[in-house]
């Protein structure tokens, strides 16, 4: 009948689980050979789907058939979840724990779910990872912790984990990325981290090892500190982007081991002590491109089979040769990259601004000045004009 008239089947499936439902919320002691038993606050959709979305629930419910593939926690009331807290339900494939009142996580909580492939825990008051929380999970597809209040991932939160796709931070409050944050988690294909970062310790990723895309964006970091990415490992694409990066440290890249590629783009950087990527780092690709560098860098050593430098501003103040810059590594950089200051040659390609900024300044002759200033109006109004930009430029800095 299902082939010919499909919209029936779907209607007494409808049917039969409404029935079920209502079975098992009435009389599940009444009528035990027909429904497989169901906790009070749960309903049983089927052997291996459970719903318990009462806020009456306080805690995993103990009497779950252990033939439960998916079950959905959302709105009880969990509160803390202890160790081995799903133990009994080694068949669980998806589990949904959202808005349940979470606000800690025993180490280990998820251990002994060899099949476990989604686990969603969203919008609850959760405020740390702690140590060990997500260890010994294999071979899940995600892990999905976004818009809770979490600030602080302890080190270790995930270690022993590993083939993940996905773990998601998006949208929390963190703003201290610790110590060996992701020590002991392997192979894992991409991890969210959400925006407003504003500190990253030294060696937050050791330990982390065998990331498709790792992708710090929206940062507000006073420095990139030295060994920042000590002991990250195995990396397809690690992207710093969109950020306020501060001083990048002597060091910041060291011990940073196999990377794809490597790509900063698009920050706000005030200075750069070094970037320095030698050999040992074993980066295939460097692209920077569309960075304001408040200050020419003062080392640059990229030992890297493939820079790309493209589309940065930097700063061309009279005496500095764009070519002697230490960024100037790739054939077109002069060509390729602007300059953000003076503001009279703001914008303009190092190539093209090279020569008119000494001239601008003072010494130089009326016509020269005129050029530099590339202003259809008169010098006498440009002078104030300039100044006026000037303090439009500062105020908005600060
Ligand atoms: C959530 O848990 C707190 C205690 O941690 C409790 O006071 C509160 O009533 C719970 N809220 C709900 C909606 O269950
Ligand atoms: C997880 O996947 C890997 C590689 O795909 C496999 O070697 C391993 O046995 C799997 N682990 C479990 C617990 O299924
Ligand atoms: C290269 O890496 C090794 C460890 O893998 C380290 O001992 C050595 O000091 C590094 N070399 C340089 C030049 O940093």
């Amino acid at each position: 009948m299902c082939r010919y008239f499909p919209y029936r089947c779907v209607v007494r499936w409808a049917i039969v689980v409404q029935s079920w439902t209502v079975l098992t919320l009435t009389n599940s002691q009444l009528t035990p050979a027909l429904v497989p038993s169901c906790p009070t606050q749960c309903i049983c959709l089927s052997q291996s789907q459970v719903v318990c979305n009462s806020a009456a629930l306080r805690g995993v419910p103990s009497a779950l058939s252990s033939s439960v593939m998916q079950l959905s926690l959302s709105r009880a009331d969990l509160r803390v979840l202890r160790s081995d807290a799903f133990a009994h339900l080694r068949q669980l494939r998806r589990l949904s724990l959202d808005a349940c009142n979470l606000t800690r996580i025993r180490p280990f909580a998820f251990r002994g779910l060899p099949r476990l492939d989604e686990l969603y825990i969203q919008n609850t008051p959760l405020a740390t990872v702690d140590s060990f929380a997500f260890a010994a999970l294999q071979n899940i597809s995600s892990i999905v912790l976004s818009h809770n209040r979490i600030a602080q991932i302890e080190s270790y939160a995930f270690a022993g984990t590993n083939f993940i796709k996905l773990i998601s931070l998006r949208n929390n409050p963190i703003k201290r990325i610790l110590a060996h944050a992701f020590s002991g988690l392997n192979d894992v294909s991409q991890i969210e981290l959400p925006s407003g970062v504003k500190s990253i310790e030294p060696q937050a990723f050791a330990g982390l090892e065998g990331v498709g895309i790792l992708e710090l964006a929206y940062m507000d970091l006073p420095a990139l500190l030295a060994d920042t990415f000590f002991g990250l490992t195995r990396v397809g694409k690690l992207v710093l982007r969109e950020s306020d990066l501060g001083i990048i440290r002597v060091g910041a890249f060291d011990g940073l081991r196999r990377v794809d590629i490597l790509e900063i783009c698009n920050n706000k950087i005030d200075r750069v002590e070094e970037l320095s990527l030698i050999q040992n780092n074993s980066v295939q690709t460097f692209k920077l491109t569309g960075n304001h560098m408040l200050e020419t860098p003062e080392a640059v050593i990229l030992e890297v089979d493939d820079i790309i430098i493209r589309g940065n501003h930097l700063p061309c103040e009279c005496g500095l040769d764009p070519m002697l810059n230490p960024l100037a590594m790739t054939s077109d950089f002069a060509d390729e990259n602007l300059c953000i200051s003076p503001l009279k040659v703001r914008g303009r390609s190092l190539s093209s601004a090279a020569g008119s900024v000494c001239r601008g300044d003072g010494g130089g002759s009326a016509r020269a000045r005129a050029a530099a200033c590339a202003s259809p109006v008169g010098e006498n109004l440009a002078q104030p004009l300039t100044l006026t930009s000037l303090v439009i430029a500062f105020l908005a800095n600060s």
